[in-house]
C-alpha cells in the first residue's frame, strides 16, 4: 500500500492548479507529462557534449586545441562580464552596495583572465603556434566583438576614440566618433597602412551592432551610472579604478606578452598576424584607453600602461 498523501503536497497541488488555471492549462495533463519525463542530468543541463564538440582545429598540431579552448574560455568570461554590466545598466535605482557587488564580480572575472593568461604564454610550443597560426589567417582575436562591447558598455564613446583626436572630438556626433574609434586604426598593414582583411571583415559584421550599442549605452554605461548615482562614493571609485586597470592595463599587458613571445623575431613571424602594426598598437601605453579618466591623476594618465605603475 502506498503512503498517504502528505498535507504539504495537497497544498502544493492547489497552488499548482491555480498557476495552471491562470494560463487556461489543465494541471492533470502536465502531471501525466511529469510521470513520463526523464530526470535532469548534469551533462544535459550544461550541454556538455555540445560544449566539448566545439573545438575543431584546422591543422593536426596538438597545441592548436589549447589556442582554441583558451579563446573560448575568454569569450565565456567576456559574456559573464557583459551579463553583469547589462544588469547594472538596467537597474533604475541601484544601491551603492549593489553596484559594488557587481563591480566585484566583474573585477573577479577579469582577474581570472589575467591570472590564467599563462595558458597562452607557456601552454603552446612556439614552433607549432607559428605553423598552425598560418592556417587561421585572416582571423584574429582582434575580431572579438564582445571585447569591443565591454568597452562600449563601460564608458563614453569619446574615451574610445584615438588618443590624438580625443580632445578635439568631444562634441561631435556619435557617427563621427565611431569613425575614429581607436581600434579602427589597428590591424592595418605595416607596409601600406591599409586596413587588413581582418579589420574589413570585422567592421562589416559588427559596425551596425556597435552603433546600436553606443546609442543604447550613451546614457547608461558604467561611467554614466556612477556619475549619476554615486559620484562621491570612495567604495565605488575604488572598484572602478580596479576595473580600469584590469581591463585596460593588466589584461592588455598579459596579452601583449604572448604576442611578444610568439611573434617578435623574424619577418616570417610578422606574417602570422597578416603583417600588422601590432607592436605599435597592442601596448596599452600607446592607445591610452581609460574608461574613467576623471578617477586618475594627470601623472597616472601620463604613465598609463607602464608595467609596475599600478597596484
Ligand atoms: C598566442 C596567443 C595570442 C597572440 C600571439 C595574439 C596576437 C594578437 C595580435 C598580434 C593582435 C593585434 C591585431 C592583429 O595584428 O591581428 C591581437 C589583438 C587582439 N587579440 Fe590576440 N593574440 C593571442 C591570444 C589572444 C586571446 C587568447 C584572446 C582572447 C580572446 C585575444 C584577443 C585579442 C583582442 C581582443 C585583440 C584586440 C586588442 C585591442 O584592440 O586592443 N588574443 N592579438
Amino acid at each position: 500500500m502506498s503512503n498517504p498523501i502528505n498535507p504539504n503536497l495537497t497544498e502544493q497541488l492547489q497552488k499548482l492548479q491555480q498557476k495552471y488555471e491562470v494560463m487556461g492549462q489543465d494541471l492533470s495533463s502536465y502531471l501525466d507529462g511529469l510521470l513520463y519525463a526523464d530526470y535532469l542530468t548534469y551533462w544535459d543541463y550544461i550541454h556538455l557534449d555540445t560544449l566539448l564538440s566545439l573545438q575543431t582545429p584546422k591543422t593536426h598540431f596538438p597545441d592548436e586545441k589549447v589556442f582554441i579552448m583558451y579563446h573560448q574560455i575568454t569569450e565565456l568570461y567576456f559574456h559573464l562580464i557583459l551579463w553583469e554590466i547589462e544588469q547594472v545598466s538596467e537597474n533604475i535605482q541601484p544601491t551603492e552596495k549593489y553596484l559594488c557587488d557587481r563591480m566585484d564580480r566583474i573585477n573577479n572575472y577579469f582577474k581570472q583572465l589575467v591570472g590564467s593568461y599563462d595558458v597562452m604564454v607557456t601552454g603552446m610550443e612556439r614552433e607549432q603556434f607559428l605553423k598552425f597560426r598560418m592556417s587561421l589567417l585572416p582571423a584574429s582575436g582582434f575580431q572579438s566583438g564582445q571585447y569591443r562591447m565591454i568597452e562600449l558598455c563601460s564608458t563614453d564613446l569619446i574615451n574610445l576614440v584615438n588618443v590624438n583626436d580625443r580632445a578635439s572630438m568631444q562634441h561631435v556626433s556619435i557617427d563621427e566618433q565611431l569613425e575614429k574609434l581607436y581600434w579602427r586604426s589597428g590591424a592595418t598593414e605595416l607596409a601600406t597602412g591599409k586596413k587588413t582583411l581582418t579589420l574589413q571583415q570585422f567592421e562589416q559584421k559588427y559596425n551596425s551592432r556597435f552603433k546600436q550599442l553606443a546609442v543604447k549605452f550613451a546614457d547608461k554605461n558604467l561611467k554614466k551610472i556612477y556619475t549619476k548615482f554615486f559620484p562621491t562614493s570612495d567604495d565605488v571609485k575604488k572598484r572602478l579604478r580596479e576595473f580600469d586597470e584590469l581591463a585596460n592595463v593588466r589584461w592588455p599587458l598579459s596579452h601583449y606578452k604572448s604576442a611578444a613571445k610568439y611573434l617578435h623575431k623574424s619577418p616570417e613571424d610578422i606574417k602570422a598576424t597578416g603583417g600588422t602594426n601590432w607592436q605599435k598598437y597592442l601596448p596599452p601605453r600607446f592607445q591610452k584607453i581609460i574608461f574613467f579618466p576623471e578617477l586618475w591623476s594627470e601623472q597616472e594618465k601620463e604613465e598609463w600602461g607602464k608595467a609596475g605603475l599600478m597596484s
